[in-house]
């Protein structure tokens, strides 16, 4: 067994909670980061780096802000510091190419830890099924209401137990160094396709409202989000509308040797947990 320690970023969240239960079900040394972990790590606090970075070799970053300018000098110091304390290989969790945020600004995130000599592997993420049960979704998807500005869009989603299994083979497996991931789900679903995937699990009809991008933000406002986060939503829902994510890749099965988790067996294992009972 490896005597490394993995430092894991976003550990209380959809990615880096999985990836620590493999991780430790494999019996590697981790350690969790986030504002609320027993090492508390903020990327706007560098106080809190020395204590998460020593011992580590290996780092899973996960940015809550990635696209901003801001994050870029987050990155930029944070792998400097990483590379004295001796870490030498990451993962990253990233958008493709064609995701919508600014391409030079993501881009120049990643490169801050390829200039500061760590080995990186790239996680291209699509939209995660979890976030009909752990995130912004879980709300319409116990309603039974999906009311977004996503038109007739179609998105390969993509399961977060599949991304921590390809994350924990990219950190224990230096052979994925340096590689691209464009981790996608098996197929290609509308919002019209989710509700009825979602109605099915359910045993109850959960339908899609097509709405403009005014209408969803102003309904999103109103219901007391943030003005800025309800728009920046709205357009990564229309972002999907335009059909620039309708594309699949098979990066997870030429990883992992088994195919993407499709949508409708998340959906029924999802639905027997209970978490969309109103
Ligand atoms: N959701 C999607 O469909 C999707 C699709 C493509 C790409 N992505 C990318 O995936 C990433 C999010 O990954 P995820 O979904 O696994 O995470 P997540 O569920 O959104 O959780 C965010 C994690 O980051 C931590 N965090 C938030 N602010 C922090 C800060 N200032 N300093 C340190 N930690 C902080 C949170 O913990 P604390 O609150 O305890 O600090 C939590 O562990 C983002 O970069 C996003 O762009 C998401």
């Amino acid at each position: 067994m490896s005597a490394e320690t993995y430092l894991i970023t976003g550990a209380t969240g959809k990615t880096g909670s999985r990836v620590v239960r493999l991780l430790a079900e494999r019996g590697y040394a981790v350690r969790e980061a986030s504002r609320s972990t027993a090492t508390p790590f903020s990327w706007t606090d560098q106080t809190t780096w020395p204590a998460a970075l020593a011992g580590v070799t290996a780092v899973y970053i996960v940015l809550p802000n990635l696209g901003t300018a801001e994050t870029i000098e987050q990155v930029r110091a944070f792998a400097q510091r990483a590379a004295a304390a001796g870490v030498t290989r990451a993962v990253m969790v990233s958008v493709p190419a064609s995701g919508g945020m600014d391409v030079d600004v993501v881009a120049q995130t990643e490169r801050q830890i390829t200039d500061a000599a760590i080995s990186l592997t790239v996680l291209r993420l699509r939209w995660f099924n979890q976030n009909f049960s752990e995130d912004f979704l879980l709300g319409a998807a116990t309603t039974g209401e999906l009311r977004l500005p996503a038109g007739d869009g179609r998105e390969a989603f993509v399961d977060a137990d599949d991304i921590a299994e390809v994350a924990v083979a990219a950190l224990t497996d230096p052979a994925h160094a340096g590689h691209s991931y464009e981790l996608t789900g098996p197929r290609l679903l509308s919002f019209t396709e989710i509700a009825d995937e979602l109605s099915t699990a359910q045993g109850r009809t959960v339908s899609y409202v097509p709405l403009s991008v005014d209408e969803f933000v102003a309904e999103q406002v109103g219901d007391g989000v943030p003005a800025e986060w309800a728009q920046m939503l709205g357009e990564l829902y229309a972002h999907i509308g335009s059909g620039a994510l309708a594309t699949t890749s098979d990066d997870i099965m030429r990883v992992l040797g088994k195919p993407a988790t499709d949508f409708t067996d998340y959906a029924r294992t999802t639905a027997a947990t209970g978490v969309w009972r109103a």
